[in-house]
This record gives structure tokens, sequence and C-alpha cells, in this order.
């Protein structure tokens, strides 16, 4: 479904992702295993078309997309959740959800909310609130739920986990992991927290400082000691 090839994205002079390249297919969970500063965001930003890449190209159901803007992009199916589930704060939750579905009719936005209420039972309940009252996971709720309003065909998700309670981040990780078994939606995960990504995804390639360090199933990477030392603590 999409195809990464020979990513290389700078800030300045500063060489953010050195020749990424992976495959994420139609219905799996795909992880994108990182530290601080590994280079994460600015993946899931060049994906979206919201961060300008120096070369290599993005191929999204076999269509060349690299250089499409990213609201083109969004139309086509991607839709990322973004990091530290960021959300308008001044804005109700229903609001929020209703910027999200910008893309869909008045019918799939009934359907869309229904569904994401199904999903999230507490954010129906606060439909009304400023997402800015909201705990802070709820409001990861929200930006994923956001994100779900477009009926996306991928759906990327920048650190779920962000700074929430161990408790939280396990309903959530939840959530998405029932998301996929049951519509089959394509995720693109990205993680620092190894251990619940791994738990979920089919697949992971752990990158550190732009760099890969390795990829492969979960029980591959949970095997390799010298990578979870070196890198995953
Ligand atoms: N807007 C920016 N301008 C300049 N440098 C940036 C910018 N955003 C990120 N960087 C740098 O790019 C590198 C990768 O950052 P990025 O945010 O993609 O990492 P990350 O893996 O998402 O980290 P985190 O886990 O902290 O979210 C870091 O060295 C960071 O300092
Ligand atoms: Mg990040």
């Amino acid at each position: 479904m999409l195809e990464i090839k020979g990513l290389n994205v700078y800030y300045d002079r500063l060489h953010v992702l050195k020749d990424i390249g992976f495959e994420v297919k139609k219905g799996e969970i795909f992880a994108i295993i990182g530290a601080n500063g590994a280079g994460k965001t600015t993946l899931l930003r060049s994906i979206m078309g919201l961060k300008d890449i120096k070369s290599g190209r993005i191929l999204f159901n076999g269509e060349d997309i690299t250089h499409l803007k990213a609201h083109k992009r969004a139309e086509k199916g991607i839709s990322l959740s973004f990091e530290g589930g960021r959300i308008l704060r001044t804005l109700t939750v229903e609001e929020n959800l209703r910027l999200g579905a910008y893309l869909v009719d008045r019918r799939m936005f009934e359907e869309r909310i229904k569904f994401v209420f199904q999903l999230f039972p507490r954010l129906e309940e606060r439909k009304n609130q400023v997402a800015g009252s909201l705990s802070g996971g709820e409001r990861q709720m929200l930006s994923i739920s956001r994100a779900l309003m477009s009926n996306p065909g991928l759906l990327m998700l920048d650190e779920p986990s962000f700074g929430l309670a161990p408790k939280i981040v396990i309903e959530i990780f939840e959530v998405l992991e029932k998301l996929n078994r049951e519509t089959g939606l394509t995720l693109l995960l990205v993680e620092q927290n190894v251990r619940q990504a791994l738990k979920i995804a089919h697949r992971a390639l752990v990158i550190e400082a732009g760099y890969e360090i390795t990829r492969g199933t979960p029980e591959e990477i949970l095997g390799k000691k010298d990578v979870m030392e070196a890198y995953l603590g």
C-alpha cells in the first residue's frame, strides 16, 4: 500500500532521514521504532507531504505521490494523528471531529462520528466539552478520532502513548489493535514505547539518528539482544 524508497530529508544542513526505505502492506500494522530525535515525526510529516524531501520516492497504492501537496495525499486516503495528541483546545470535541471530516459529505460524517464514538465512548460523553478540558488520554483519543473522520485507507499515528499513564496506553493500543483486526485498516505507527508497539505490530523498522538499525517481525526484533540493549532499552 505504501512504499518508501531511499528517503533523505534535511533541516538545513542537518541530515535527519538517511536512505530510509520500507513497505507497508495493506491491512497490516507497521511500527517505526526509535528514541528521541531518531526522525520519527519527520518521517510521518514527509509521508503526509508536510515536509520537503531531498531525495527518494513515496508511492501510495502504486501511485507516485512524492510531489503531491498534503491535501491531495489526504484525498488519496492518508491521514495523520499528530504527535502529542495535537487538537484545537478551544473547540469542542465535536467541532474537532468536524475539522477532520472536511473531505466527507454529511452522510459520511454521521457514519464516521458514530464509528469513532463506538471506539471511544468517552468522547461521546464529552462531545460538547472544549477539547482543552480533556485529560491527556482523552485528547489522544480525540486526535486519533479526528484522523479517522476522513475514512482513511492508511492511518499514521505519531506516538499515541506519549505522556500517558500505562493504563491509558494499554486501553488506546487495544483500540488500535481492534480497529486493525475488525476493519482491516492499515496502520503506520511510530513509537518510543518499544514493548507496547511490538505487542500489536506485524512488522517493525528500528531507526536511530535517521538510520535503519534493523527490521523484522516483533519476535525477530525482540530476539536481537544486541539491538534491544543498544537501542531499545
Ligand atoms: N523544525 C525543525 N527544525 C530543525 N531541526 C528539526 C526540526 N524538527 C526536528 N528537527 C531535528 O530533526 C531530528 C529528528 O527530529 P524528529 O522530531 O523527527 O524526531 P522524533 O524521532 O520524532 O523525536 P521525538 O521522539 O522526540 O518526537 C532531531 O535532531 C531534531 O532536533
Ligand atoms: Mg516525534
